[in-house]
């Protein structure tokens, strides 16, 4: 899963580590939707015209047999390999020709895993938008699970948060924002009459980012319709991850599009902080990101000072404040205090390209250096909370 404590929630149970114990059968007597978008039974959602149904063979060859190499990361889920397939035939092609994929396949057994893979087939069959990752198909063989997607070149938000590898240098402040009013319009489009469907599982690892970092937002295996005839929630099993589902949620099952937003929020101060929600690497008093960082949130003189130091000089004061107010505002403990979806992407369209110019000097600076000291432009460097 790449997350060190990006656990999966399971109603009433403690938190685990990831992997595969950590995801189990929520789908029960006490879920109460009904669905406009759902189909009523499993051939029709295999049905849906978009879909391409995969032989498993021809996923296990433009793997390379799913070779330890080609694997592009691991969830709850199982793991995704990059393959290559006949953008025509759809058949298996030589490595590096045709069209490039992200193969999912589930690697667990029993119920819980069928019903997210055929969950996210139901909601991705459906649900096209420039800011939702692109389903091309699925395969159901014997007893093997997988998912056929769009290949996402720059991997997910989580990697370039949090990783500290060579290859992933740090988003820059122009291109945090850019991601998270792309996500913002994923969850918009989600919540939107046409589709009212809650996501319940945004994280920063489920934010997929192309070429040009436009945000998708993948993984509808706990996607759950919104609540119908004029009912304020949904009654829910407990799932999700920790650290990004709403309190309310955690502690009566309510689900609402407000639980989302909370979620927003949190990825938002992950996004400008550069620290994880949980991080039990982090000394005490630092391991909950939101903990930790309501004390500044609630002062504007302070809240600069949670920045994440690798974009000092990138922003202007008062861009990052309007962010962190953003972010503030969708973390409300009350959801009714939180904006919607459409007023999130609102204020985050007036942040676009807020950031301060720099010179291909000054850039490599920050980089290398990770300050902006020497800089005579207008930048943010504000004394940081201690490590
Ligand atoms: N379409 C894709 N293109 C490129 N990389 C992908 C794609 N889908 C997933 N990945 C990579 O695989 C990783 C694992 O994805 P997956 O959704 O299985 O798990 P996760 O989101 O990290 O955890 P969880 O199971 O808790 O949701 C992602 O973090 C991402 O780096
Ligand atoms: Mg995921």
């Amino acid at each position: 899963m790449g997350s060190c404590c990006s656990a999966r929630i399971r109603a009433h149970h403690s938190p685990q580590r990831d992997g595969q114990s950590s995801r189990h059968v929520s789908f029960d007597g006490r879920e109460t939707s009904s669905a406009p978008l759902t189909p009523r039974n499993v051939g029709e959602i295999l049905d849906t015209g978009s879909l391409k149904s995969f032989g498993y063979n021809d996923l296990r060859i433009c793997t390379r047999n799913f070779r330890p190499d080609s694997v592009l990361g691991e969830g709850g889920f199982g793991s995704v390999f990059k393959g290559w397939i006949d953008e025509h035939t759809f058949k298996a092609a030589k490595a590096g020709t045709g069209t490039v994929i992200a193969v999912k396949r589930l690697n667990q057994e029993g119920l819980q895993g069928h019903k997210e893979w055929l969950t996210e087939i139901n909601y991705l069959g459906q649900l096209h938008h420039p800011n939702l990752v692109k389903l091309i198909g699925y395969c159901l063989e014997d007893e093997h699970r997988l998912l056929v997607y769009e290949f996402m070149p720059r991997g997910s938000l989580e990697n370039h948060l949090f990783r500290r590898a060579s290859y992933f240098q740090p988003l820059d402040w122009n291109l945090r924002m850019k991601v998270a009013l792309g996500a913002a319009k994923g969850l918009a489009f989600l919540h939107s009459p046409e589709a009212k469907v809650i996501y319940r599982d945004f994280k920063a690892s489920n934010i997929l980012l192309d070429s040009n970092y436009n945000a998708k937002l993948s993984d509808f295996g706990l996607a759950k319709d919104g609540p119908l005839d004029g009912r304020s929630h949904v009654s829910t099993r407990i799932m999700g991850t920790y650290g990004y589902a709403a309190p309310e949620y955690m502690a009566t099952g309510h689900l609402t599009a407000k639980s989302d937003v909370y979620s927003f929020g949190v990825v938002l101060l992950e996004i400008l902080t550069g620290r994880r929600v949980l991080d039990t690497n982090r000394p005490q008093g630092e391991q909950n990101l939101i903990e930790w960082a309501r004390p500044y949130l609630a002062s504007k003189r302070r809240v600069l000072r949670i920045i994440d130091a690798r974009i000092q000089g990138q922003y202007t004061p008062s861009g990052a404040l309007r962010a962190a107010i953003l972010a503030v505002k969708c973390i409300a403990i009350e959801p009714k205090y939180r904006p919607t979806m459409v007023e999130v992407v609102k204020a985050l369209e007036q942040l676009q390209d807020t950031g301060v110019v720099q010179t291909e000097e000054e850039a490599q600076r920050h980089i290398h250096f990770g300050n902006a000291q020497n800089s005579t432009r207008k930048t943010s460097s504000y004394p940081r909370p201690s490590a």
